[in-house]
This record gives C-alpha cells, structure tokens and sequence, in this order.
C-alpha cells in the first residue's frame, strides 16, 4: 500500500479565513488567580519532555568543514524539486548558532532534545575516512546540551544520505549502503557514547524508501515501481544491522531505538470489536517495515501477495531487523480511522471526508486520537516496554505581528489535543516515557522548503533571529506543570 501521510492529504486544501488581525490576547492571568493544572491532567514524575530536530532541515553550513554533500543537497538544487527552489544550504543556520539553540531548549524547560547526525559531516564519502571536524561539531553540541542539563537522543539517519553512495552503489537501492550506515553507526557510538546514552538508528522508513524511490518526492526522487520492496528491505537491514553495530561498540547503559512512523489506526468508534480491528489494521499496514522490525518477520501474506517482487532476504537479515530494541519512538501527526469489517481483513480503513479538518501543511489531517491510540496498539500487538513519541507538532500560517508577536492559536489547539490523548496513554499504564515536539524551531520542511512552518521558534529566514511564539510559551507551561495545561 502506498498510501504514505503526505499522500494521505492529496485532497483539496480547505479554504483559509483571512487572518483575524483584531487585538487577540492570550487569556490572561488576571485577578491573581493561579491557574492549577487541570485536574487529573499531570504526567507520570520523570516524563522526558523534548524537541525534535534535524540536521539536514537546520544545520545550514553544507560545505563546511569537510561536509560533502547528501542527496537532499543534489535534491534541492534541482530544479522543481522543492517550493520556490528552497534549499537546506543555510536553513536555521543552527551548526553556529547551536548556543542559541540549546538557550531557547533551556528556557522552554526541556529535559532532553533529538537532533540528528548528519552522515555526511561525519564520513563525507560515505564510508572509509572519518572526517575529525564533522565529529567536533556533535562533540560541542552535546557538551553544551550535557551542560544544560539536557539529555541528548541523537538520530543517526534523517534521510540526508551522502550522495557518494548514492552514485557509488545506488543508494538504498542497493544493500551495500545498509552495511556502511552500520558501519557509520558503530563508529558514531564508538566516539559518543560516552556522552549520548540514546541511539535512534533511522528516521521514518517509509519517507527515506518510497518517497524516495518510488513517489519521488523525496531525494534522491526516483520511482523505481516494483523493485521499492528491496529498497524497503535494505532500510529495515540498515537499522538491523545499525542496532548490532550500536551494541557492539557502545558502552553496555546505551540504548537504542528507532523513529517511525507507522499509520496510527484508530478505532472510529471505541468498542471492542473495533479496537480489534484497528490492533490487524495496525500490523497489517504496516506490514513492509515496522512490523518485521518488532515481529522479526515480514507477515505471509505479505510477501505472498508481494509474488516475483518479494525481497530477497539473505540469511541472518530478518535476525538482524528483529534485534530487540530499548525503545520505540512514534513520529505521530495524523489517524486512520478504522471499523470491523466483514472481510478477509476484518477490517475496514475508512475514507477521509473531504471536509477533515487540516492544518497548514495539506496532508496533516488533525485526528488527536492517534497520540494515544499509536503508543497504545504498539504496546498491545507488539508489547513494546518503552515508547516515545519522538514527533508530533503541525505546521501553521504563522504570521509575525509587528510588535513581533506569533499568536499561533491554532499550534496551540492541536498539540493541546494530542497532549490530552498522550495523557490519557500514560494515565492508563501505556509505557509511554516521553514526548518530543517537532520541531524546536522553523526549518526546511523538504520539498516544502521554507513555506511550511512547524517552530515553536519563529526563524526569520533572512536576518536568523529566533522569536518564540505563543506556542513556546504554551509548552514551557506543560513542562513547568507536567501536565495538559
Ligand atoms: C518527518 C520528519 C520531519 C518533518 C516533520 C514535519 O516526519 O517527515 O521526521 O523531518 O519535518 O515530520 O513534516
């Protein structure tokens, strides 16, 4: 099934209203009365609340000190590729302004932080000679979060693979690439993990295989129809084999885990007979990547209705896939919505009506149920012990006020829903241990380039300059209070 979330949203965008330009205030403090968490609304003591990031989407600084480039270099400077011929050459500028970085971490709060490693600083080739000055950049970065307290979890592929590989071997076409991201990844642990106890091997498989080599509307955009079932097996070995390398080199307290984002089924109706259907809607949707990598084996039916375009799988890949992990991390931004049905499924993915409520980027589809449905059906079907949500957050027609204000109302409302549905996750013994909000700031949002906005930080792209919005405030109070305020 190729039905990823952005493709989800390929229905008409709903009209925008104007803005509301009146003098609209956050409701205030007023009277002396301190506002007290909601009752009942607080989270478990030692919650991680975090930020998200990536390095492709903030760092900027691509040439420097020995970067070579990553297919999203060679991506975004082809024509047509992204909005207004956006490209990640300076983004937020966050490779040095990282101080400043870790400095609004501080002031929202934030006990831990997921940024990613770029690949290409740290082997600019790809493989073979580690580059020093590429390492020195996380070393400082880590220090400074260390030093403020701040736990880091340290993404080691957000999709910006170098394009050495890609030209050398196919990229993850081929799987002579998943063994030199073990290779990167065992290297990287090696050097860090004195100071970074969280490894996330990959980010998002379905956005780095199909949307990079089926749909192509990712790097290095090829559409290589049926021949995506190997691309899709070589991610899985990627982070397989990422997880022995991480193991075998790391001190023994590291721990390791992965970013996905699977389709979040959500019983449309809570009864029984649905929650069942969405716990078959869930592994089965997922069929071609998360659930090999928690079951250790891709389900029959699916690679006997994949026939001739099955992956070849070669011995020790599916023990590989299928090495236990300490934690799951959920990127959730959008449900399924599912019935039983009275088919061979005995499922049903319902149609989204074209009314649906979205935010401003058009496949983010607002359904709040999926934060607590997604850590929930993991735990049951798969009995993860630990879960993370290690995205939510949506983007919004943020405008900066000339007294340079950001009212994003809007922001506030859906990370406030899905906070309430996270809530009820933890409130129910759902091993749910941490939330991380995408994304700290603006960035460049892929093909979107700089016209989504997904910051608690306003980023003005030409001067650089941070200015937090109502929604940062927003967040300081939830970790302030541990609870949905
Ligand atoms: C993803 C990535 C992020 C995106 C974010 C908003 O989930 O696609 O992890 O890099 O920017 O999700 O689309």
């Amino acid at each position: 099934m190729f039905l990823t979330r952005r493709n989800l949203g390929k229905l008409a965008a709903a009209a925008m209203a104007p803005p509301f330009t009146g003098a609209a205030q956050p409701a205030g403090r007023g009277g002396g009365r301190q506002p007290l968490p909601q009752q009942g609304s607080a989270f478990p003591e030692k919650f991680a609340w975090g930020c998200s990031s990536s390095a492709y989407q903030i760092e900027g600084a691509v040439a420097e000190d020995g970067r070579k480039p990553s297919i999203w270099d060679t991506f975004s400077h082809t024509f047509g590729k992204t909005a207004n011929g956006d490209t990640g050459d300076v983004a937020a500028d966050s490779y040095h302004r990282y101080q400043t970085d870790v400095q609004l971490l501080r002031s929202l709060g934030a006990t831990a932080y997921r940024f990613s490693f770029s690949w290409p600083r740290i082997f600019p080739d790809g493989t073979g000679q580690p580059n020093e000055a590429g390492v020195a950049y996380y070393q400082r970065l880590t220090d400074e979060l260390l030093q403020s307290g701040i736990e880091p979890y340290a993404t080691l592929f957000h999709w910006d693979l170098p394009q050495a590989l890609e030209d050398r071997v196919g990229g993850w076409q081929s799987r002579l690439t998943a063994q030199a991201f073990a290779d990167y990844a065992g290297y990287v642990a090696a050097r860090f993990s004195d100071r970074i106890r969280n490894f996330i091997t990959v980010n998002e498989f379905s956005c780095f295989t199909d949307g990079g080599y089926y749909s192509g509307d990712k790097a290095p955009g090829k559409r290589l129809g049926s021949q995506i079932y190997q691309v899709r097996h070589n991610g899985l070995l990627a982070h397989g084999l990422g997880v022995l390398a991480i193991r075998a080199a790391a001190r023994p307290e590291t721990r390791v885990g992965l970013a996905d984002n699977p389709y979040v089924c959500v019983p449309a109706i809570e009864t029984k007979a649905n929650v069942a259907a969405a716990q078959s809607a869930m592994r089965f949707t997922n069929a071609g990547l998360l659930t090999p990598v928690l079951e250790g084996s891709y389900p029959d039916a699916y690679l006997t209705g994949l026939g001739a375009n099955a992956p070849r799988i070669a011995a020790g890949d599916m023990q590989a896939i299928g090495a236990p992990l300490d934690f799951l991390g959920l990127n959730i931004y959008s449900p399924v919505y599912v019935t039983a049905a009275d088919n061979a499924y005995g499922y049903a993915l319902l149609p989204r009506p074209a009314s649906s409520p979205h935010m401003a980027s058009s496949w983010l589809y607002v359904g709040p149920e999926c934060a607590y449905w997604g850590p929930r059906l993991a735990s049951e079907i798969w009995k993860v012990k630990e879960i993370y949500i290690t995205e939510n957050g949506c983007s919004s027609d943020d405008v900066l006020t000339a007294d340079r204000q950001v009212q994003d109302t809007d922001r506030v409302m859906y990370l406030r829903n899905h906070l309430w549905q996270a809530h009820r996750a933890a409130a129910e013994h759902i091993p749910l241990k941490g939330y991380f909000l995408w994304s700290l700031m603006d960035n460049f949002e892929w093909a979107d380039g700089y016209s989504k906005r997904f910051g608690l930080h306003y980023v003005d792209f030409r001067s650089l300059e941070r200015i937090p919005k109502l929604s940062a405030a927003f967040y300081r109070e939830v970790i302030t209070q541990n609870a949905v305020v």
